[in-house]
This record gives C-alpha cells, structure tokens and sequence, in this order.
C-alpha cells in the first residue's frame, strides 16, 4: 500500500491529476458565485485562488506532456543508435542468415541476446523456454535448432501467435513444434493478474524438466505482479541449478515480482544485468 502511493506520488498519474484540477478550478467557481451572491468579498479571493491553482495544474500537466514527448523522443534515438550498433554482434554470435526483426520497446535488447547467448552457451541447457513471444523467438529457435536444443515458446495472445508463427517460417522453422498459444486465466498463485492457463500448460510441459526459462510475458497491460506465477508454477519442474531469466527488471513491479521469488525460494541467487531494461537472472539450487 506504502509503495502504491509512493508510485503515485512519484510517477504522478495525469488523469487523476487533471480531475483534481478541474474539480478544485469547478469549487473556485462555485466559491466565488456563492460569495457575490451574499457580498461576502473574501469568498471572491478564496474562489480567484482556487481556480488560479487549477489553471496552473493545467499548464503544468500540458508542459510536462509536451516535455516528456520530446524526451522520450530523444531517447528513442540515441536507443535506436545503440541497437544498430549492437547488432552485427548479435548476427555473429547466433549467426544468423535472416534479417531479425526490428528490436524494440516490447523485445530484448541486443545486450539481452547477447546475455541468453553466453547462458545458453555456457549451461548448455537441453530444454529451453519462452515465456511470451516476439523477435527473440525467431532467433532462439534458430540457436536451439542448431544445437538441438528443445525450444518451447508460449504465447498468450492469438493474434501475436499469427505474427510469431509466420516470422518462424520466414526463418525457415517449423513453428508447430515451438510456439503453442496458451490464453491467460484466473491462476492459483496470483490473483491479481491473469496468467497462462496452467491446464494448457500441463498439457505442454507434462513432467518435462526444463533448464533455462526465460520470461518475458504476458505483458505489462494485464496487470500488476503479472510475472509473478512463473517461479511458482516452473520451480518445481526445473532442474537443479536451472535458470530463470526476467526481462525488464528496470521495472519496480518485476523487482519485486523478484523479491517475492527470493520468499518463496531464499536458496536462489538473483543477478542482475542493467541496460535500459535490465535483466534478473534467476539461479535454482543444485
Ligand atoms: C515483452 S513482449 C515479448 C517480447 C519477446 N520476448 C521479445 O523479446 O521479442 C510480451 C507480450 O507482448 C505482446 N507483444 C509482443 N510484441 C508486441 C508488439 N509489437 N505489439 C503488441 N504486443 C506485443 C505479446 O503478447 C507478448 O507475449
């Protein structure tokens, strides 16, 4: 509760803001209208006050949009530079013959590829999965496929299954035998947020062990803590030291989606990679 209202106050939420502001502009109005009718001349300046503070709200909250565009603008850019710059890396690590689809704010980062290389290089995990699909799909599977390694990516969204499924073939993979459209549902272990059905789950992964996990879904707008199920329902089916790569660990909601795993488990080991969106890679007893 303590950390909602501190996200709040922080992060600021315009819409409420501009409630606030119109309703406190709303009672000035209604202040000054009730104290002309009764000549009571400090109603008049307490009104002229409270519109003047709303009307300075209003200008804020419109300067800070129009700031923050540009800023989020001028960060794409220099985002955008760094991609480019990475890349040749990622084509040579994986090597990679396909053009990889265009990395953006929904997909790893290149530093990320690059991570889930050197793990995937360095484990040398058998059975790889992926929660939530996007770029990286196309690129693991093709990694996996290489090395025959069992790669399984699960997507929630049927739409994104379609996207997902036709860059696969692109690559030239197969992609009935890696992506499965799993919808999310109420789950056992997290109520606020829904995640991947757990039966569609069952019915995938049967009593498979699985090495490295690397979760990047479902995604922000399904709610808060929405990662949160993945350590309770994979744990089990890991393998000792297997790992649990999180995107997005920038993010105080997968921070402490982390700090309840580290609850749950206290014998893991959390190491974090930052970036402009960081990664927690989550490590399984032995
Ligand atoms: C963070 S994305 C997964 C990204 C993927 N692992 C990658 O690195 O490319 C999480 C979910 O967002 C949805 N998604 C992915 N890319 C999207 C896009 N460009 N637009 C809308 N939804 C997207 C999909 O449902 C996906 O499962």
């Amino acid at each position: 509760m303590e950390k909602s209202v501190a996200r709040l106050l922080t992060t600021g939420n315009p819409k409420w803001l501009l409630g606030y502001s119109v309703a406190v502009g709303m009672l000035g109005v209604v202040v000054s209208a009730w104290g002309a009718g009764r000549d009571i001349d400090i109603s008049l300046f307490v009104g002229a006050l409270f519109c003047g503070l709303s009307f300075l709200v209003l200008i804020s909250i419109r300067i800070e949009r129009i700031v923050g565009k540009t800023r989020t603008a001028a960060l794409k850019s220099s985002e955008r530079a760094a991609v480019a710059q990475a890349m040749p890396l990622v084509y040579d690590r994986f090597d990679l013959s396909f053009p990889v689809p265009t990395l953006d704010e929904w997909t790893l980062e290149p530093g990320g590829l690059l991570l889930l290389h050197r793990l995937i290089e360095g484990e040398d995990p058998s059975v790889i999965v992926e929660l939530g699909s996007g770029a990286s799909t196309p690129v693991l599977a093709h990694l996996a496929e290489k090395q025959d390694r069992r790669f399984t990516s699960i997507e929630n969204d049927d739409s994104w299954v379609e996207v997902t499924r036709q860059r696969l073939s692109g690559w030239d993979i197969e992609p009935d035998h890696i992506l499965h459209h799993v919808p999310l549902a109420d789950n056992p272990f997290q109520p606020s947020a829904p995640w991947y059905d757990t039966d569609g789950l069952d019915d995938i992964f049967g009593d498979e062990t699985i090495d490295l996990i690397f979760v990047d879904g479902p995604a922000a707008r399904h709610g808060t803590h929405r990662r949160q199920p993945a350590f309770t329902y994979f744990a089990s089916r890991m393998s000792p030291g297997g790992i649990l790569v999180l995107d997005d660990y920038n993010r105080e909601d997968e921070q402490e989606v982390v700090d309840f795993w580290k609850q749950e488990m206290p014998e893991i080991e959390v190491s974090t990679f930052s970036g402009r969106k960081s990664l927690a890679v989550v490590r399984m007893p032995e």
